[in-house]
């Protein structure tokens, strides 16, 4: 189906045949949601053995009693497997409660509060500014949304954000003093940031606020599909400009064991962990340290972590061949849509024809099938080309999952040829 050559008459065939098949299925009533990038319940229970493994031996390797209050940072042995997720030495990773996003909130409120490392804190700053690559995570526009912080849109190219708009933006405003990546399995555009990318990202504080950050949020380290895709070390890169005070990297398990139930790190200089300790140590006495030691003895080696993330990889695959085969069948030689083939992470990106995209959201909740917002995966939920949507196919069950997959491209069809009709 190629809609910019079509003839009007050809438009209007279309239009009848698809409102039918459209009718037709809004009369099976289905309620499906391919919204959020949650795991499935086959995924948790991958994981159920964390339950009972202590057998009532609450004692770390180093003697910790992990039942009892303290130990800021974390057991060391949590901190050695966020180490190795994160690529980082262990002294300088923090295991905290039970998700990185509450470490982000936690980081951007010490920016904002206090400043990192002797640095003005931001909201002394006349208009704090994060930089945000779209299509992105929407929780990390709610956070900088919640805070008054301001947020300026950078496009993601296939290789990371487009570091020439990155580096112009903060060249011409020093109130610019973050910035969210997703650099492994992007959310949602599957893309991993290439070398040229990392190390330009590694240069930003040469010529940025001295309390500008990156948020490195490595949420999808090590959710790879297939063979493991490497991502160049942004540590590294940055030991090598004299900038490891610039970034602050993230990581959990929720995507690794129990969603709800995970240990979440944060890695950074010691400048910046001081400062984040400082306001930590008002805020609580230590964190679940029995959760840490059920994860330490639960991926008592690296190499158990990498198997089991690949019995994660064997439920995922089918999931995403089904939603990326369908398009395939139905876009492939069409001009209505463009998606990324993401090699791992929790999504797949599609594009609509400028301005389809809410209409393709209405319709296929209107037929029971609920998409993430139109605009979601931009701050303030704000697409300005309206054609972004952001499909999660890891929760429902392969067939919802594919009957869901249908119904989406018939909303896709519909709503690309009733856009060209309306046309003058
Ligand atoms: C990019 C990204 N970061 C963070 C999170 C949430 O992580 P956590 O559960 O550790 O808070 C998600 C979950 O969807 C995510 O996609």
């Amino acid at each position: 189906m190629r809609i910019d050559s079509a003839t009007r008459d050809q438009l209007q065939a279309w239009e009848k045949e698809l409102s039918a098949q459209y009718q037709r299925i809004c009369q099976h009533e289905l309620s499906l949601d391919i919204t959020r990038g949650k795991p499935s319940a086959e995924q948790l229970q991958l994981s159920d053995r964390l339950d009972g493994i202590l057998n009532g031996d609450y004692r770390a390797a180093d003697g910790t009693d992990t039942r009892n209050y303290g130990g800021l940072e974390g057991l060391l042995c949590a901190r050695e497997l966020g180490a190795d997720i994160l690529q980082v030495p262990t002294a300088e990773v923090v295991a905290a409660g039970n998700s990185s996003l509450t470490l982000m909130y936690h980081a951007v409120l010490t920016g904002y509060l206090f400043g990192f490392a002797g640095n003005v804190p931001w909201r002394d700053l006349q208009a704090p500014k994060f930089l945000c690559p779209v299509p992105g995570y929407d929780r990390h526009f709610a956070i900088c949304e919640q805070l008054g912080i301001g947020m300026v849109n950078v496009p993601m190219t296939d290789s990371g954000p487009d570091m020439d708009a990155v580096e112009e933006q903060i060249r011409q405003d020093q109130d610019i003093i973050g910035l969210w990546c997703v650099p492994k399995f992007s959310n949602p555009t599957g893309v991993t940031y290439n070398k040229e990318t990392v190390d330009r990202l590694a240069q930003l504080a040469q010529f940025a606020n001295p309390g500008f950050r990156i948020f490195w949020d490595n949420a999808y380290a090590i959710h790879d599909l297939e063979q493991q895709v490497n991502l160049p070390s942004i540590r590294a890169a940055t030991l090598e400009n004299d900038t490891a005070d610039s970034v602050l990297q993230f990581a959990s398990t929720s995507k690794v064991t129990h969603a709800g139930a995970g240990v979440a790190f944060i890695s950074a200089s010691s400048a910046n962990l001081a400062s984040l300790k400082k306001q930590m140590q008002a805020m609580t006495i230590g964190p679940d340290k029995v959760n840490q030691l059920r994860h330490s003895r639960f991926f008592a080696e690296f190499t158990m972590l990498r198997e089991h993330m690949q019995k994660h990889a064997q439920i995922l695959k089918p999931k995403f061949e089904c939603v990326l085969s369908q398009l395939h069948n139905a876009f492939g030689d069409a001009d209505l849509g463009t998606w990324e083939t993401p090699k791992g992470g929790y999504f797949v990106s599609f594009n609509t024809r400028p301005g389809c995209a809410t209409a393709v959201v209405k319709l296929a909740a209107d037929a029971g099938v609920k998409l993430t917002p139109a605009g979601a995966t931009f701050p303030y939920g704000k697409d300005p080309e309206d054609c972004n949507i952001r499909i999660a196919p890891s929760f429902p069950p392969l067939e919802e999952l594919d009957t869901a997959m249908a119904v989406f491209i018939l909303c896709v069809k519909l709503a690309s040829v009733r856009q060209q009709l309306a046309l003058p």
